[in-house]
């Protein structure tokens, strides 16, 4: 059925709908058999009424969608996390919607700050790159202890560590305003290879869980937790620099 969404940007009049956000949050993670971060509805209804939130609604005013900012680095990154669609409302474009206005709303709130996002979803992948976001290496992403505390939860996270934060199940993505590709670019680059990163993310999953299945049972590793939705820094002088998930893919 088609559905049109009214996509709004969250104030204290949403802060209802702080625990069914939460509780799907939750049971989406559980479904994906993943760890997640975990936010209380006190932090959602906080991110409310700082005006630091999309949600959407059916034009019945159903809640369908949200997602929020987070500032990392005393604003030198954002985050733009906790996204998740009502599972009823799934695969009718509404992410991509939810992740347009609040790439906006960050880019009007942060216009310095660098934008980037952690996910092993080939859907967050595919809306990221149509953003002008590029898949980087961890080290591009905030060193804040804070961020990456919050993969704790996640059942990936002796994976992480063992891997000093240089890589994980995730890809890391990246948007810096002062040095990025245009969203037509990225977007052409993951269209033309998305069926060769899907197979190169297996095989990264692959690589880095075989050290842990000589001690544990096989995880059901699909996500990591911090993710939600993520790149650039010095470029070579006078050059962009170019970048391929093979990159980042390979860096394990
Ligand atoms: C991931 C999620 C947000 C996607 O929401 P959605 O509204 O279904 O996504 P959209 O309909 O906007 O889809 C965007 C694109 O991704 C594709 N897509 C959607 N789900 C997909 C999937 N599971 N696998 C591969 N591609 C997918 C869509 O086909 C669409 O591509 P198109 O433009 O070529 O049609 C939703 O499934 C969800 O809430 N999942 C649980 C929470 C979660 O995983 N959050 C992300 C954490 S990083």
């Amino acid at each position: 059925m088609e559905h049109n969404f009214k996509i709004l940007i969250a104030d204290a009049s949403h802060q209802d709908f702080a625990k069914i956000i939460c509780d799907e949050m939750e049971s989406s993670a559980k479904a994906r058999g993943t760890g997640i971060a975990k936010r209380s509805p006190d932090y959602i209804q906080q991110k409310m009424r700082d005006g630091k939130a999309v949600i959407a609604f059916t034009e019945d005013g159903i809640w369908a969608g949200f997602c929020y900012i987070e500032t990392w680095s005393h604003g030198e990154y954002v985050a733009n996390s906790g996204l998740i669609v009502s599972p009823q409302f799934r695969k009718s474009g509404l992410a991509k919607q939810i992740k347009k206005k609040i790439f906006e709303l960050s880019r009007k709130t942060y216009p310095e700050a660098k934008i980037f996002g952690l996910t092993t979803g080939l859907a967050v992948m595919k809306i990221n790159s149509e953003l002008g976001y590029e898949p980087v290496t961890y080290s591009e992403l905030t060193q804040d202890d804070a961020f990456w505390a919050g993969c704790k939860s996640c059942v990936n996270y002796e994976i992480l560590m063992s891997k000093e934060r240089k890589n994980c199940m995730c890809t890391a993505m990246l948007y810096d305003p002062k040095d990025h590709y245009e969203p037509e670019e990225t977007q052409q680059d993951f269209t033309k290879h998305s069926k060769l990163y899907e197979r190169f993310m297996r095989i990264k999953q692959w690589k880095l869980l075989a050290p842990f299945l000589k001690h544990h049972e096989p995880a059901n590793n699909k996500s990591g937790a911090n993710g939600g939705s993520g790149k650039s820094g010095g470029a070579p002088e006078g050059a962009k620099r170019h970048r391929s998930l093979f990159h980042s893919f390979l860096n394990f």
